[in-house]
């Protein structure tokens, strides 16, 4: 598929996790074997008023390409705004507009899901959004606003008119928030209703399930969330359920990046936030997990996470 001179065969794309998707995780993912990583979402107005913090969410660095960085807003001016910016400071390949969203704090200001139930407020920001970018833009959305609402085909057209590139379908509505059955139906709809590529998205928890929503639902590519969690390994074509070694080998090369490119002071933090998802079930792991929490620098975690790779279990 064309993403305009973007090409991608089938894609297997991070989804955008906000508080996960940091460059440390994207190249992990990478490396693993996604062929697209989403950034967190970042505030059109944190960009437009230069604020450090939005901008610490966009380092990137040429290995990672290519990278699809994700904005959310509700003002069209300052999201075309927030758009140049991004062209002009971060070396991104996309822009993708976050509208799919359903956190309070998010939609009170009419942004993400929000803008399902103001179509022609969405595509006025598509439209500056694209007009003020030189890479390609696309758009994240739900089924609907709630199961009496599934606007996802007429939203997708919208949104190709406006000139987006690509839709990512999380098939789930506002109302199911993260749970709830993801309907395959309307990805297989939205397909078949626009020529732009459409990927697939909401509980894919395997490889195989990537697969098989290609082959169901005609769409062009899957996008997997949380199951890439501690399990960069489903970007694997024929991957199984890791084992310990697997898993602790992954944890170890995540440490690796996070150490190389956060400040020490985070290090610490940000692999915390990680590590419980690698352990999680595996046998042991709470013991494990517990070590690590223990820990006081980066040496001490590196040591921590080689003593118990190195371990024979039986
Ligand atoms: C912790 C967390 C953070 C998320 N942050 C974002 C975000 O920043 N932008 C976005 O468009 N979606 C975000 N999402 C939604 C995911 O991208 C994805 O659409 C959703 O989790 C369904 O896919 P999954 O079942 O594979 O996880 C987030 C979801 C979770 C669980």
């Amino acid at each position: 598929m064309q993403i305009n001179s973007l090409t991608l065969d089938k894609p297997f794309i991070l989804a955008p996790l906000a508080g996960y998707t940091d460059l440390a995780f994207r190249l992990l993912c990478r490396e693993y074997g996604a062929d697209l990583c989403y950034s967190e979402m970042v505030s059109s107005h944190g960009l437009v008023y230069r604020q450090q913090n939005t901008f610490d969410l966009l380092q990137t660095v040429a290995e990672e390409r290519p990278v699809n960085m994700q904005l959310f807003g509700s003002e069209p001016e300052i999201m075309g705004e927030a758009a140049a910016i991004l062209c002009e400071m971060v070396a991104t390949d996309c822009i993708d507009i976050n509208m799919g969203c359903p956190v309070k704090k998010v939609i009170k200001r009419g942004a993400g899901c929000a803008l399902m139930r103001n179509q022609k407020l969405a595509g006025e920001i598509i439209r500056q959004v694209v007009d003020n970018s030189q890479v390609p833009v696309t758009v994240k959305f739900r089924s609907g606003w709630n199961h009496h609402t599934i606007t996802a085909v007429d939203f997708a057209k919208m949104a190709e008119d406006a000139g987006a590139a690509m839709v990512t379908v999380h098939a789930r509505t506002w109302t199911d928030g993260f749970s709830g059955e993801v309907d395959w139906e309307v990805i297989r709809a939205v397909k078949k209703a626009v020529t732009i590529p459409v990927i697939g998205n909401g509980d894919i928890l395997s490889h195989e399930d990537g697969e098989k929503m290609i082959k169901k639902t005609g769409c062009d590519g899957v996008m997997i969330g949380r199951a890439a969690l501690g399990n960069p390994q489903i970007f694997k074509s024929g991957a199984m359920m890791p084992s310990r070694q697997s898993r602790l080998t992954a944890l170890k090369r995540h440490l690796e990046l996070i150490a190389r490119f956060f400040p020490v002071e985070r290090v610490l933090a940000k692999t915390k936030n990680h590590a419980g998802k690698y352990l999680k079930g595996l046998h042991g792991g709470s013991t494990i997990r517990a070590k690590i929490y223990e820990c006081k620098n980066f040496t001490e975690l590196r040591q921590t996470v080689e003593d118990y790779l190195g371990q024979e279990v039986h």
